[in-house]
């Protein structure tokens, strides 16, 4: 499926040069994100994951349909202070800006097979600092699954030779 007819491009948001690609008139098309989810979910399969890792927000959109799929785990990665039990994190660089993710310490289990679900890699710091996050805690990452890829940010330089996944490249 031809994707990128589903994804608005939005000038100049959040600031002056970016050109937004809006992933929820992909959500809002039944089939187009059925096609999409299914797709991640054949990889998924391909992969033996077994349990899926996103992280917040647009993560979730991605990864939770997968984890339903294949009725398999699905462990959230949040902004600091958002999990209520003891965690791990990382400081990580954005597109726009730094931050703090973390994962509660029992989400993954030594030696699990991971698979790492966003909407977009662009720089590659948010992924970057999930794959960390998980291979701490003893993860064994299988693969990283996206909708979108901006390739002219070089954000697969930062997977360190883990397999990705893309649906669609600007
Ligand atoms: C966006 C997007 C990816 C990340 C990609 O998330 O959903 O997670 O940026 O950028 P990177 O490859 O340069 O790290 P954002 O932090 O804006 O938050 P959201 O998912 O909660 O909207
Ligand atoms: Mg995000």
């Amino acid at each position: 499926m031809d994707y990128k007819q589903y994804i608005t491009v939005v000038q100049d948001w959040p600031k002056e040069g970016i050109q937004f690609k809006d992933i929820t008139t992909l959500m809002d098309n039944g089939p187009a994100y059925k096609s999409a989810v299914d797709e991640i979910v054949a990889y998924a399969k391909e992969k033996n994951a077994e349990i899926v890792v996103g992280p917040e927000a647009r993560g979730f959109i991605v990864g939770c349909p997968v984890s339903y799929a294949l009725e398999i785990g699905f462990a959230p990665v949040r902004k600091e202070g958002k999990l209520p039990r003891d965690v791990i994190k990382v400081e990580y660089g954005l597109e726009y800006g730094k931050d703090v993710l973390t994962i509660h310490k029992d989400a993954i289990k030594p030696g699990q097979r991971v698979l790492i679900t966003d909407d977009l890699l662009a720089t590659g710091g948010t992924i970057e600092a999930t794959v960390k996050l998980v291979e701490q805690l003893g993860g064994v990452v299988v693969g990283c699954a996206f909708l979108i890829e901006l390739s002219y940010l070089n954000g697969r330089d930062k997977l360190n030779g883990h397999d990705v996944l893309t649906l669609m490249k600007y």
